[in-house]
């Protein structure tokens, strides 16, 4: 099994953004904890990040008939973004949106997710352990 994990505009600032909250590890943590959980679970793992809408929407369309789960944090594009939302739409691969922070506790601008509908589920204010949750997810789903 093959799952791909994108990480949106700013996610590469990890540790220097906002540490208050975002927490103090840094976005080589993050993808060392993720390469490390997917190595014990046996899965095949992909973590692409970028600055760059169009970046991310190729990205997805690249995906497509090749891996079998994406995790997304589109960071702030998850309020602005509908080609991205058309992006996973598209090729109707298993998604799971992923917030560090608990979106739904903070800005009003940060309340609307154009993913939301085409991820399977949502998990937010986990920290870095969100991730791995959705990959756990995403695990059981093709085990059933
Ligand atoms: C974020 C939340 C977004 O609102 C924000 O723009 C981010 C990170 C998170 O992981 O909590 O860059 O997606």
């Amino acid at each position: 099994m093959k799952i791909l994990v994108i990480n949106g505009p700013n996610i590469n600032m990890l540790g220097i953004r906002e540490p208050e909250i975002y927490g103090t590890e840094t976005y080589k943590d993050l993808c060392d904890l993720i390469n490390n959980y997917a190595c014990e679970k046996g899965i095949d793992i992909e973590i692409f990040q970028s600055n760059h809408e169009g970046a991310i929407v190729d990205k997805i369309q690249d995906a497509y008939q090749k891996v079998q789960g994406i995790v997304i944090n589109p960071a702030a594009y998850t309020h602005t973004s509908i080609a991205i939302s058309d992006a996973l739409k598209s090729v109707s691969i298993p998604a799971v949106e992923v917030h560090i922070s608990n979106v739904s506790m903070r800005e009003s601008y940060r309340q609307i997710s154009f993913v939301r509908e085409y991820c399977e589920k949502t998990i937010m204010g986990q920290g870095f352990n969100g991730y791995l949750q959705a990959i756990d997810y995403l695990l059981e789903k093709t085990m059933c």
